[in-house]
């Protein structure tokens, strides 16, 4: 039996994974979750897999793919996102989304420890436990038809709050911390102290991540002339106004791509981006009790996927925030070494 450890971040646009294979290579893995925008199907593949999730229960003839023996449970993966997307989703589509991204790096026999997080664990936190735990054995299906079935068992050694793992992974970890974590969907606020993961009061701006900064971008009129007038035809203008290619300029820093020609959008999207942070700023402002961001001897620490977004750097150093190193995949690293001092303090005792 082989261990393999994890720490794992749900999240509600991507999957981020940090893996520590039985030979100590690390692994960092990042898939688009069920809930990713406008897409009905997600297609993961490899080499030698092909998995389909699909979100669109029209496409019923594909949705059986996952098998959990040990339960008899098919996971349909169209129904794990349906219903309550930001509440019982994380946990039921957790599962399935874990198993296609580890697939090729996990084998026969496997025991994985694992710690992953959940932006409510109050609530969801025993949900997200008991969909991970167990021995588990998952059949897929290839492209060819051919079915390879894989038996492992899964033993969650914590769940924590979700970004907390930001600070878990700090090389100095700081005493007295406070995170922001600007995600897809969700803007998390976390005071933390170092005696405890996190405090109760775990603040949550369900609609204020990246995800309401791309609808304000899709409604912009000098973007979408100047996208127009560059990028001529209508089918490459849907393109580059559509969520992903929005999301896809934002990433190479404001520069949108039209067939192979360069449009510098950055002066056109900075009022907007700023517009979303002023709000995003108000908004915390207004929910937060205490002013722990001028409370002296806490450290601020931004992460998440939303910190690399054009104009956010200089916002959030005008806070005194520090964004994290690789900002997207921080809390899964920082779950990730939890998992390890934990499965070490496991052997101790044993
Ligand atoms: N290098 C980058 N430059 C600009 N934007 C980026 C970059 N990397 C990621 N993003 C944006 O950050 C968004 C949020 O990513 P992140 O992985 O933090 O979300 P999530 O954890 O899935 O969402 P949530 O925390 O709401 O569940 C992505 O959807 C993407 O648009
Ligand atoms: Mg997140």
């Amino acid at each position: 039996m082989q261990q393999v450890l994890i720490g794992y971040d749900p999240g509600n646009h991507w999957c981020k994974i940090c893996l520590e294979k039985p030979d100590g290579t690390i692994e960092k893995i990042v898939i688009p979750s069920s809930l990713a925008t406008d897409q009905n199907s997600i297609v993961t593949e490899g080499s030698s897999y092909s998995f389909t999730l699909h979100t669109d229960p029209e496409k019923g003839n594909e949705r059986e793919f996952f098998k959990s023996w040990s339960t008899n449970e098919v996971y349909e993966p169209y129904q794990v996102v349906v219903g309550d997307r930001t509440g019982q989703g994380k946990p039921r589509f957790a599962f399935p989304l874990l198993v296609a991204a580890i697939w090729p790096h996990i084998q026969n026999g496997d025991c994985i420890k694992l710690v992953a997080s959940v932006h409510d664990k109050a609530t969801y936190g025993q949900a997200m436990k008991e969909g991970l735990n167990g021995v588990h054995s998952v059949t897929y299906t290839t492209k060819d038809e051919t079915q390879e079935t894989k038996t492992f068992c899964i033993d969650v050694l914590d769940i924590v709050y979700e970004s907390a793992g930001v600070v878990l992974g700090q090389e100095n970890r700081p005493v007295k911390s406070f995170i922001l974590d600007i995600g897809g969907g969700t803007v998390l606020a976390i005071p933390m102290n170092a005696a405890r993961l996190a405090l109760d009061s775990v603040i949550e701006l369900p609609h204020s991540g990246v995800k309401s900064l791309l609808g304000q971008l899709t409604i912009c009129n000098e973007l979408k002339s100047l996208i127009r007038s560059d990028a001529g035809m209508s089918k490459h203008y849907a393109r580059v106004m559509s969520n992903e290619g929005l999301m896809a300029m934002l990433k190479n820093k404001g520069i949108a791509t039209v067939e192979k020609i360069k449009v510098d959008c950055r002066d056109v999207i900075k009022p907007v981006v700023q517009r979303w942070l002023k709000s995003l700023e108000s908004e915390l402002y207004q929910s937060l009790s205490a002013s722990y961001l001028d409370e002296p001897g806490r450290t601020l620490l931004l992460s998440g996927g939303g910190s690399l977004v054009p104009y956010v750097k200089e916002w959030a150093q005008g806070l005194n925030f520090k964004i994290v190193s690789d900002p997207q995949f921080a809390n899964a690293t920082g779950l990730h070494s939890r998992a390890v001092s934990l499965s070490q303090k496991e052997k101790v005792a044993a």
